[in-house]
């Protein structure tokens, strides 16, 4: 029956409750897939287009001393950006990015208000945030409650530093490439695997799945947005869509570029945003600041979450 009908009910039941009453639709919350194919390192050093480094995969996915293919783009990164601290803190750029533009699947710090930053650090360590799937934010959590406050200063004034750029081109699909999720919770297109309905889901991948497992910092990625959904998600921002929730610039500033120490969310992984949003609305994270953002999630159903993500997704950064 899973063999066989498997793809076509994940396809049709885009969310599937955990527990009693928790959200956290497959696409949005990836986890690696037990069958997906593992990178295999030919010990060869590899390239990527515009740089004259060079790496083996196995440098490249060092967490103790994270390369930088353009290390010419930006300031030199703090220690515990680019080594980490044994044993517990992998260095941030190993998920982050030295860009911090990151993963679907972790999170894009560039730019981010320092203030925020620190503050988010601290309600990891807390245990006020974590993603309704605890065991999928752990990774985070372990990293957070190992740092000193140096430490996330340090980290915080570096990605500060870093200017946001497109990372993530949203585009409405009907239809979209069938994926798998492989190493590190990131999803690809599955080869010939041929086309499936988007069913109200957003299904985001590397642009060059190679370039992004070697972690190219200029090779981005593309979220398929369901069709019409760009224009939904501009009317709920915009307008609060009759009620339905609350303008967001008021807060995150005019072009969603943040304001003070209210987050930018303009071009950020789709996914992510989805993420936070259900987090938000089901208690997951659930700091003193994020009280602000309850009354604008608590009304919203998925459709609108995604609507709202495309949209949000879709601007300049
Ligand atoms: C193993 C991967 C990994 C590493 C290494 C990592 N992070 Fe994260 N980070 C994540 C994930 C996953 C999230 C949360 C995404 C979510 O909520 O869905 C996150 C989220 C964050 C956020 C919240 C961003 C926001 O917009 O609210 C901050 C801040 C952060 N990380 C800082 C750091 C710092 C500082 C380091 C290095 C000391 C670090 N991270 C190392 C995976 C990682
Ligand atoms: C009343 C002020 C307010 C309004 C209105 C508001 N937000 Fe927020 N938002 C915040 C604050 C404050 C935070 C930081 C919460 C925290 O620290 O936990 C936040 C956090 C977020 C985050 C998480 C950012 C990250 O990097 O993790 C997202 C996504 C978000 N808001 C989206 C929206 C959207 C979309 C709207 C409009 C539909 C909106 N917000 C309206 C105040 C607001």
């Amino acid at each position: 029956m899973k063999m066989l009908f498997g793809g076509v009910l994940l396809a049709l039941i885009p969310a599937f409750a955990l527990g009693a009453d928790v959200t956290a639709p497959d696409w949005a919350y990836p986890a690696q897939d037990r069958n997906a194919p593992r990178a295999r390192d030919d010990g060869q050093p590899k390239h990527v287009p515009g740089s004259d480094q060079s790496y083996t995969a196995r440098e490249v996915g060092n967490f103790f001393g994270v390369k930088d293919w353009f290390p010419n783009e930006r300031p030199p990164m703090p220690d515990v950006v680019q080594n980490g601290r044994r044993p517990d803190v992998r260095a941030c750029a190993g998920c982050h990015l030295p860009n911090g533009l990151g993963h679907p699947e972790s999170a894009d710090l560039s730019g981010l208000n320092p203030e925020y930053f620190f503050q988010q650090v601290k309600d990891f360590q807390s245990g006020k945030r974590h993603n309704v799937i605890p065991a999928r934010s752990n990774g985070m959590v372990t990293i957070a409650k190992a740092l000193t406050d140096d430490e996330i200063k340090a980290a915080a004034a570096y990605f500060a530093s870093l200017k946001p750029t497109t990372w993530v081109k949203v585009q409405e699909a009907a239809t979209v490439p069938v994926t798998y999720v492989g190493g590190g919770n990131m999803r690809f297109v599955k080869p010939d695997g041929g086309t499936e309905p988007i069913a109200d889901r957003i299904i985001e991948v590397p642009q060059d799945a190679e370039r992004a497992e070697l972690r190219d910092p200029h090779s981005g990625f593309i979220a398929y947005v369901p069709p019409g959904s760009i224009k939904k998600g501009e009317e709920l921002v915009t307008t609060g869509g009759n009620g339905k929730t609350i303008s967001c610039s008021a807060c995150h500033g005019p072009d969603l570029k943040g304001l003070g120490n209210v987050p930018a969310i303009a071009g950020l992984h789709p996914i992510y945003i989805v993420r936070q949003l259900l987090d938000i609305q089901q208690g997951a994270r659930d700091a003193t600041a994020t009280q602000l953002m309850k009354p604008v999630v608590a009304k919203l159903g998925e459709d609108d979450i995604v609507a709202i993500a495309a949209y949000v997704a879709s601007r300049n950064p």
